[in-house]
């Protein structure tokens, strides 16, 4: 198949250079979100959206709109975007696919001199991946009037840092509202991150829908206390019960699978002190399933046992659901337009349902919206090894433009 329209090479070069911002020794990228480096990241791309004539806004929870005019000025826009904040040992593609191909399409318009009727907006979403602050998709969450905007603004990291301050410290606290208007579609070019598609040999995932997740913080506390000194049976070490807590999950996770997934990701010790007996753990659980049912399951199972080993191990216990998306499926018009124009294109095709969460799940609370896959190495995501080909990026792009052209002309 020949790409006829977007620019190959353009493309490919665009994410070596937003590649470099963040570059981490394994040849991934470290962009977490509200940094320096995702202000550089967002600044870089703003200064391309400028040289390709777009008009640049940004909301107040730091959400960009690059906005190419149509002729209608009536029409609601069609957008597409993805996210530029990344894991802290992320991969040059996941999030930064989405925007750049979303720059393709505008950049291959240009050359093309093709006006639409519809203005399209490029959309740059905050703190999709949820590293810093909460569950993520916290830009687009509020867009989608999930969150509350107050509520996202004075949501903390863990030093303490609310998201309000950090967007200014980076010179992303927009003035325009979040949210509220009217989206003709929006569409979102993304890596599978999982392995069906290289598996099948097929280029475009048909994205029908993603499943739910509900993620916590579990806060357990004991006592801190001389590791030479105190005698086992005597302890409330913190430590010792969340990681019975953590296996115990790993295993009561078992019953739901293997639809149902769950992960502790992150575990902090306090004080984290080799002769200190561990006073606190703080650690995150990060469940989904494509069934809502079965979510509030695991959440009870995961509950009542982490209460038992609590009880037993004379500790407190703390657990909070910080965010929660249910199971979603996309519209059915953008669904069969992206497999129409992967089939006018002659790009091999399957329907997927998507295993991660994107900006896109939330926009289809309150816009028509649908998914493009490209398959990635191995299904490799979240890893510095992630990639890519470049003819399957373009060939998501090629699919891209053409939906865009058939809901913005
Ligand atoms: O966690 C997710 O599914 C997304 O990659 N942030
Ligand atoms: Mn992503
Ligand atoms: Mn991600």
């Amino acid at each position: 198949m020949i790409i006829s329209n977007v620019n190959k090479e353009r493309l490919w070069q665009s994410h070596v250079e937003l590649a470099k911002i963040g570059a981490t020794p394994g040849g991934g990228v470290g962009r977490i979100a509200l940094t320096d480096l995702d202000r550089d990241g967002r600044n870089l791309f703003i200064s391309w959206c400028e040289e390709a004539g777009l008009a640049v806004r940004v909301d107040k929870m730091g959400n960009i709109f690059a906005r190419r005019e149509g002729s209608d000025p009536k029409r609601a826009p069609v957008m597409t975007g993805s996210h530029l904040d990344t894991q802290p040992l992320g991969g040059w593609f996941d999030g930064a696919y989405g925007v750049l191909a979303g720059l393709e399409v505008i950049r291959t318009l240009n050359d093309t001199s093709c006006s639409t009727l519809a203005p399209i907006d490029i959309v740059v979403w905050t703190d999709e991946e949820g590293v810093r602050f909460a569950g993520g998709c916290m830009g687009v969450g509020v867009f989608a009037g999930e969150l509350g905007l107050e509520e996202a603004l004075a949501c903390r990291d863990k030093n303490g840092l609310s998201i309000k301050d950090e967007l200014k410290k980076i010179g992303f606290d927009g003035e325009e509202p979040c949210g509220g208007y009217p989206v003709a579609a929006y569409f979102e070019a993304h890596i599978e991150q999982g392995p069906i598609l290289e598996k099948k040999d097929t280029v475009i995932g048909v994205v029908k829908g993603a499943q739910g997740q509900r993620c916590f913080k579990v806060t357990v506390s004991g006592e801190e206390g001389h590791a030479g000194t105190l005698p086992m049976d005597q302890r409330k070490d913190a430590f010792q019960a969340a990681a019975r807590m953590s296996v115990a999950i790993d295993e009561a996770v078992k019953e739901f699978s293997p639809k149902s997934v769950v992960t502790v990701g992150a575990f902090d010790v306090s004080p984290n002190s080799r002769n200190t007996i561990p006073g606190q753990v703080i650690f995150s659980i990060d469940s989904r399933s494509p069934d809502d049912e079965t979510l509030s399951k695991i959440k009870t199972a995961m509950l009542n046992l982490c209460q038992d080993i609590a009880d037993k191990r004379d500790v407190m216990l703390v657990f909070e659901e910080v965010s929660y998306s249910a199971p979603v499926l996309f519209n059915s018009n953008c669904i069969s337009a992206i497999r129409t124009a992967a089939q006018d294109l002659n790009l091999s095709n399957l329907e997927i349902f998507s295993g991660a969460g994107h900006d896109a799940c939330h926009v289809s609370r309150v816009a028509p919206t649908g998914m493009i896959f490209v398959p990635c190495e191995r299904g490799i995501s979240h890893n510095e090894k992630e990639s890519a080909s470049p003819e399957h990026l373009a060939q998501g792009c090629e699919v891209l433009l053409s939906v865009i052209k058939k809901f913005a002309c």
